[in-house]
C-alpha cells in the first residue's frame, strides 16, 4: 500500500514536472508577446491622446486610421511578431475582422469576463498548427476606458459620428461603455 502511495506521488511529480517542462515556451512567448502588446498599445495610446487634446476626436479619427496599422507594422518589424487588433464588433471590417481561432478566445474572453474576472488581465496564449508550420499565438483584451468613448460610446457627437459613417460605412464599433470588453490584441510568431 505503502509502494502504491509512494508511485502515486512520484508519478504525480514527473506528470507535473512534464507539463510545466511543456508550458515553459508558452510561458516565455506569452511573456515575450505581452511586451510586444505593451509597447503597440502605449505607443497608440500616446499618439491618440495627443491627437485628441490637439485637434479633438475629429482629427484623431486620423491616427486610428492610419497609424494603428503602420504602428503595429513598424514594431512587427522590430520585433519578428505579427501585430493586430480584433473584436466582435469591428470598426474597420476589412482590417479586423477575427478569424475562426480569433473569434473562439474573444468569445471566451466574454465569457471570462462575465464570470467577473478583471478586463485589463484577461489574455489566452497557445501554440496552433497552420500551414505555414507551428505558430504561438496571444491575444490580450482591450478594455473600454473614458478617452475611447468620443469614437466608441453610446453618445458620439454628429460630426464625429458623421465623418465615422465616412470612413467606415459598415461600422459596427459603437454603444461602448467605460470598462466594456472592446476587443483584443492579437499577435502571433511562427516557432
Ligand atoms: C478619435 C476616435 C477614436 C478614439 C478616441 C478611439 N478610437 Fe478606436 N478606433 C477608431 C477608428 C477610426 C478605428 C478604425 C481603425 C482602423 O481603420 O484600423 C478604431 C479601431 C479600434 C479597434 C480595432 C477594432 C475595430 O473596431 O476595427 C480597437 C480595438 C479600438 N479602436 C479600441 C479603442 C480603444 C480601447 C480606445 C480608447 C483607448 C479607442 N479605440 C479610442 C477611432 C477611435
Amino acid at each position: 500500500m505503502k509502494t502504491l502511495i509512494r508511485l502515486t506521488a512520484v508519478s504525480a511529480m514527473l506528470t507535473a514536472g512534464l507539463v510545466l517542462a511543456e508550458n515553459a515556451p508558452i510561458n516565455s512567448n506569452a511573456n515575450e508577446a505581452k511586451e510586444v502588446i505593451k509597447t503597440f498599445s502605449m505607443q497608440l495610446k500616446g499618439e491618440l491622446k495627443h491627437a485628441l487634446e490637439e485637434g479633438g476626436p475629429l482629427k484623431a479619427i486620423a491616427v486610428c486610421k492610419e497609424r494603428a496599422p503602420a504602428i503595429a507594422t513598424e514594431v512587427g518589424e522590430k520585433t519578428g511578431w505579427q501585430i493586430g487588433r480584433t473584436t466582435l464588433k469591428p470598426r474597420n471590417v476589412e482590417l479586423n475582422t477575427p478569424d475562426a481561432w480569433e473569434q473562439g478566445v474573444l468569445n471566451e474572453f466574454a465569457k471570462r469576463k462575465a464570470a467577473g474576472e478583471d478586463v485589463q488581465t484577461i489574455a489566452f496564449g497557445e501554440v496552433v498548427e497552420t500551414d505555414a508550420g507551428k505558430t504561438f499565438r496571444f491575444m490580450k483584451a482591450i478594455p473600454t476606458m473614458e478617452l475611447c468613448l468620443a469614437c466608441h460610446g453610446t453618445q458620439i457627437a454628429p460630426e464625429v459620428a458623421k465623418a465615422i459613417d465616412e470612413n467606415y460605412p459598415k461600422d459596427q464599433a459603437r454603444g461602448y461603455s467605460e470598462g466594456d470588453l472592446r476587443g483584443a490584441f492579437s499577435v502571433s510568431k511562427p516557432l
